[in-house]
């Protein structure tokens, strides 16, 4: 059910030459973030905060994880039996840390693209705190 559900979302688009995780590294098991529409039709930002507290507390326990949007909704939804009144919203990815991040400053250029070395690194451009607050008083 794991290779299936991979097979269902795509990582790091950036990364055109990478194809995602290596057979052996591929996620021990994923959460799937549904949306009730019988209860309302818009989520706003509820999944995003959900998805993040289970990523603190998996990391908490020393699992790592990535949430996806990117998602094959068409291939996915059969496979879980979504039912119709339910709506796939992000689909977390857990399992044991292999990779190794670096974070980097955000060059001149501005861009946040990440980028993988020639060692398997996968360096993240971040902004610094400092852009990210836009006012203080
Ligand atoms: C809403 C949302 C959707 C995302 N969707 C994808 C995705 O479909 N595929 C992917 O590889 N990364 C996706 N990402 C990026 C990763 O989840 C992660 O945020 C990124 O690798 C940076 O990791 P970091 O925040 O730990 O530095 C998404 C991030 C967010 C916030």
């Amino acid at each position: 059910m794991n290779r299936q559900i991979f097979d269902c979302l795509v990582w790091a688009a950036y990364l055109t030459d990478w194809k995602g995780p290596a057979e052996g590294e591929q996620p021990s098991g994923y959460i799937v973030i549904l949306g009730d529409k019988t209860i309302t039709e818009n989520f706003r930002c509820d999944h995003g905060i959900a998805a993040q507290t289970i990523l603190l507390g998996a990391r908490e326990i020393g699992l790592g994880g990535c949430m996806l949007a990117a998602i094959n909704h068409k291939k996915l939804r059969p496979l879980l039996n979504v039912g119709d009144e339910l709506e796939v919203l992000l689909v977390i990815a857990l399992g044991r840390p292999a990779e190794r991040v670096c974070l980097e400053d955000v060059g001149v250029d501005g861009s946040i693209r990440y980028w993988r070395d020639s060692d398997g690194v996968h360096h993240v451009p971040k902004r610094s705190l400092d852009e990210m607050i836009v006012s203080v008083h």
